[in-house]
């Protein structure tokens, strides 16, 4: 019996209005603009201010999506929201965004994957539409993982940014069809990307939380080998899972210009058929892929891509990684 196909119905992306330039953070820790733009391709990203959170850059990314897809709340049957800097740890943000659309009934969790997230969630969202159990699965990645960096650290701070991306997935679809999907870890990575106070095992002091433990350390050169490598892989991983397709691009998690660069040479694909919009965003961990593919819709990157393969690949904390293959 072949299992029902699915593919991207709608999409849409929400991120805060304020800028977070180089020359901002220049003014906060010891570097430049030109260190950050030569060793990151990072010019600028954005950051929440007080009084917004995930689940407000979540839910006016769902509107757009639900708009661009021509559906109602009530024809969604399941909330996936991937995030590592959800609203709260309980309940799940994931709720919050159910209520405030009006989906009433519907599955909602949230999803800690890092910035795998996206593509974890997509994996698990195919899980239900292969059973034949979905019509309609909103996927959200979201992140305000400025709230969590150490903007005394010059070699993560100058990274990060926030934003959400929301994508729906539908039985009944025109472009992007899932046809493969992966996600793998390796928990011996446990410390290479990791917050270590502000959960059960580190709760929360005075004391931890003046030596800034609850915010992200990344051990930036141990990620770096990992991710070019794991792009490389994933890449190679969907070209092998769908033979008789031509590549038409690839849409990576945007960790670093020089980390996408260097795959992309070693897999000799054209510039342009590599999606990257980290210049205005940073890493925004699990929004970065639905971010780059509202933007990459929207922009006409798919135009003349039918038929072709288009792959999803990411890589992160945990440690974790994962791709996804579409038909365009
Ligand atoms: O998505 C999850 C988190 N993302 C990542 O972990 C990103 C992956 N890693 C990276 O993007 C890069 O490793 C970084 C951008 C974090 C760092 O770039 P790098 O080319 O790997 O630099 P490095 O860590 O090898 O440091 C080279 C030098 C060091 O100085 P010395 O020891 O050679 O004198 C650093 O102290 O650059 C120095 N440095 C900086 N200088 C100016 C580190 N950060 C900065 C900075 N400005 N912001």
């Amino acid at each position: 019996m072949s299992r029902p196909a699915f593919g991207i119905r709608g999409t849409g992306l929400c991120v805060p209005d304020k800028v977070l330039t180089n020359a901002d953070i220049s003014a906060l820790v010891d570097t430049s603009d030109a260190w950050i733009t030569q060793r990151t391709g990072i010019k600028e990203r954005r950051m929440v201010v007080e009084g917004q959170s995930t689940s407000d850059l979540c839910i006016a990314a769902s509107r757009i999506a639900l708009e661009d897809a021509g559906l109602k709340p009530s024809d969604i049957d399941l909330i996936i929201l991937a995030t590592v800097t959800p609203d709260q740890h309980v309940p799940a943000t994931a709720c919050k965004i159910q209520a405030e659309l009006g989906m009433k009934g519907v599955p909602a969790f949230d999803l800690a994957a890092g910035c795998t997230g996206f593509v974890y969630a997509t994996n698990v969202a195919a899980q239900f539409f292969w059973a034949g159990t979905a019509q309609n699965i909103l996927v959200i990645g979201a992140e305000c993982l400025t709230r969590i960096t150490n903007y005394t650290d010059r070699g993560s701070c100058i990274l990060f940014g926030d934003g959400a991306g929301a994508v729906i997935y539908s039985t009944d679809f025109e472009h992007g069809e899932v046809l493969s999907a992966s996600m793998e870890a390796d928990g011996k990575g446990y410390d290479v990307m990791y917050q270590r106070a502000g959960g059960a095992r580190q709760p929360l002091t005075p004391e931890l939380l003046e030596a800034r433990e609850h915010q992200l350390v990344i051990h930036g050169r141990q990620v770096y080998k990992f991710a070019v490598n794991k792009m490389v892989e994933l890449v190679n991983r969907e070209r092998a899972n769908n033979p008789e397709l031509e590549l038409g691009g690839v849409i990576p998690h945007q960790m670093n210009q020089r980390i996408i660069e260097g795959a992309r040479e070693r897999l000799e694909i054209d510039e342009d058929r590599i999606f990257v919009n980290i210049q205005r965003y940073g890493n925004t961990s699990a929004a970065s892929i639905p971010l780059a593919l509202d933007e990459a819709r929207r922009s006409g990157w798919f135009e003349g891509q039918d038929g072709k393969l288009i792959v999803l690949c990411s890589f992160g904390a945990g440690l974790t990684w994962g791709s996804v293959g579409l038909r365009w």
